[in-house]
């Protein structure tokens, strides 16, 4: 059996070398271990952009991220939710503007719109619909043969169901894919590491989102962006701005995570093939707790930002009002105290309480629900196809201090 230590090689940096701003410490491979030496010894950390100097405070303890996330009046979501990105400084991102880019009582007023789509039982309704889309991905492959998995399956999946939610017409799809790609790649030299490429990439996203709301109003389809174009709120339609808002909201964040959590699902399963013949003993028994470990391993969002609103001392910490906050879900994925053995790949951890969808204050995941039956249908439709996939080259990652995405992983069908 594969070992905790084949992966988590120690870590040489000392505490105040250890930066979570630099995209390239997250392209080490010790990053578990320095993250388990700053959870230790420093769990709230200053931390700088190597180019620009401005910084954050870096929170990386379980319970610290839980209570920052709940207390949004002072660690509040509306000055942006992106430490490595400064407000003002023009960028604009898929949320802003809308629900993720706002606190309570007006996120939660802006949630309600989009809510009903997504709930448990919405959900369950769409299964067969998910099933046949991973059934058709799959039908088009061979066994034995070698595919970019990203792109040919993990990729593909998440886009077709959020566009069809979306109501977004098929032959427009890959070039939403390409801007979705670029909005949040922003920070990798393949899609341009100019940030202002990203706000480019987000702003057509957006246009996209007003030309189609405007089709649809005119001509009302069976879809969630028909009825967000013809919600009224004190007798007057949505403004643009907002509507540009949920579009490019929906279709980033339905995308990039739920691909990232399915490609480093099949890594997993390659590196761990007892849980993979475990799964294959018992797909539907074990389809929830599996796309659960899946989601917690790939720790899809690596951390969110927050700004305060006020000067606050927390344990012992001096914080000044407007200074930004970075919460880092991928150092409380891998707490052995909350998780026994946090370094194995083990589908039947019971409980999972992962950070991964958020560390449960208002801005929870609005596709979480959504994204463990696409992660699980399509593990349970890969396999029964070709039960010996595995992955044969090395993940190729993004660079991204908040994207924990792949770009390239070969896998033998
Ligand atoms: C494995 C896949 C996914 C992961 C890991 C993920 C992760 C996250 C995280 C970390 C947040 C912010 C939580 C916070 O700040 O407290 C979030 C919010 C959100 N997610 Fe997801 N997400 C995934 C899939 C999806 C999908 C499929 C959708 C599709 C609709 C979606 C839509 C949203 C929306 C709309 C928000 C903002 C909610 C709000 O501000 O109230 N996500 N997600």
């Amino acid at each position: 059996m594969t070992t905790t230590s084949d992966f988590v090689p120690a870590t040489e940096l000392g505490l105040d070398e250890i930066n979570l701003a630099d995209p390239d410490f997250w392209l080490r491979p010790d990053i578990h271990d320095a993250l388990a030496r700053l959870r230790a010894d420093q769990p709230i950390a200053w931390h700088e952009h190597p180019d620009s100097g401005k910084g954050f405070w870096s929170f990386v303890d379980y319970d610290d991220i839980v209570a920052v996330t709940r207390d949004w009046q002072h660690f509040s979501s509306r000055y942006g939710i992106r430490a490595h990105h400064d407000a003002g400084s023009g960028q604009v991102r898929p949320g802003t503007g809308i629900m993720i880019e706002m606190d309570p009582p007006e996120q939660t007023a802006n949630r309600k719109h989009v809510n009903a789509g997504f709930t448990p039982r919405q959900v369950r309704k769409m299964e067969d619909y998910v099933r046949n889309q991973a059934q058709r991905i799959v039908a088009e492959f061979q066994p034995g043969q070698e595919i970019d998995f990203v792109s040919d399956v993990a990729a593909r999946l998440p886009m077709e169901i959020i566009c069809d939610i979306m109501g977004v017409r098929s032959e427009d799809r890959p070039y939403l894919l390409d801007l979705s790609n670029r909005t949040l790649g922003d920070q990798d030299p393949e899609y341009g590491v100019d940030p202002m490429k990203g706000t480019e990439a987000t702003l057509e996203l957006r246009a996209y989102g007003v030309r189609l709301a405007a089709e649809r109003l005119a001509e009302p389809g069976d879809d969630l962006f028909s009825d967000i174009a013809r919600i009224q709120v004190d007798g007057k339609p949505l403004p643009e701005e907002q509507l540009a808002g949920y579009f490019a909201l929906l279709i980033a964040a339905g995308n990039e995570t739920t691909r990232t959590a399915i490609t480093h699902g099949m890594q997993a399963f390659s590196m761990f093939p007892e849980q993979k013949a475990l799964f294959l003993s018992d797909p539907v028994g074990l389809a929830q707790s599996t796309a659960e470990e899946i989601i917690r391993w790939a720790t899809p969002i690596k951390h969110m930002g927050r700004v305060l609103t006020e000067d606050v001392e927390y344990k012992g910490v001096q914080m000044r009002k407007g200074e930004k906050v970075a919460i880092w879900f991928a150092a409380a994925n891998r707490d052995p105290a909350i998780f026994p053995e946090p370094f194995q790949f083990d589908i039947t951890r019971d409980p999972n309480l992962h950070q991964s969808f958020g560390g449960g204050g208002p801005h929870f995941c609005l596709g979480a629900n959504l994204a463990r039956r696409e992660v699980w249908v399509l593990f349970q439709e890969l396999f029964a196809r070709f039960p010996d996939a595995r992955a044969v080259s090395d993940p190729r990652p993004l660079r991204s201090v908040q994207v924990n995405g792949i770009k390239e992983l070969k896998v033998k069908l």
